[in-house]
């Protein structure tokens, strides 16, 4: 069985339907460890929830950018972790990091990659570009993490989210969570089947 890490700086919501699916068996994993650049990020509650141990860790809290790098590496291979998931992390990942855990790290994206995607491109923002395009349709991508924006391989897409057009950013972002949720459940399995060797 596989160990999961995360990085997320948010609520945490797609951390708990993976834990979630973890428990009852659809994912054949487990979690390691859950870092987040916020002390106060609702993650760590739902780290405690499921009993997986969590670190604030941010690029503050150190004089270089090697060093930041260096201690988030050492946490997911302390807590043996085999494939890296961000999660709503919302700041840079250190190249270092990124070329330390390529093939083994995944992103998800809030819109059908490769539109809508790039620095700055999270959160409201990406609804807010989905609706200013006039698309009729949006979706959720998870993609391999490598040192270009959103660019690295798709390894699960699932569009089929119809834009209305009373949708605000807001409510787009609202239906588009309940698909990511499924979707990213999806792609750790895949991952796990294809490139695991477990
Ligand atoms: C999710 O919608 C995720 O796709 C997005 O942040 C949200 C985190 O929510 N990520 C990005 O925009 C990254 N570019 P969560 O904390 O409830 O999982």
């Amino acid at each position: 069985m596989i160990q999961l890490g995360f990085m997320a700086s948010g609520r945490g919501s797609n951390v708990h339907a993976i834990l979630s699916e973890c428990l009852d068996g659809t994912i054949d994993a487990r979690g390691g460890v859950i870092i987040s650049n916020h002390a106060d990020a609702g993650v760590h509650l739902v780290a405690d929830d499921f009993d997986v141990p969590s670190v604030h860790i941010a690029r503050d809290q150190f004089s270089t950018g090697d060093a930041f790098a260096a201690k988030l590496h050492s946490t997911f291979v302390e807590n043996n972790v085999d494939l890296i998931l961000l999660a709503g992390y919302m700041r840079k990942v250190p190249p270092m990091l990124i070329r330390a855990w390529q093939g083994k790290m995944l992103n998800i994206h809030p819109a059908l990659l490769p539109k809508h995607g790039g620095k700055g491109m999270y959160g409201l923002k990406v609804h807010e570009a989905v609706l200013n395009c006039g698309d009729s349709e949006t979706g959720v991508t998870i993609h391999f993490v490598d040192e270009e924006y959103d660019r690295g391989p798709i390894l699960f897409q699932h569009g089929g989210v119809m834009v209305e057009k009373s949708d605000t950013p807001e409510t787009l972002a609202e239906k588009v969570l309940k698909v990511e949720h499924l979707a990213y459940t999806k792609a750790v399995s895949r991952w796990i089947e294809r490139y695991s060797g477990k």
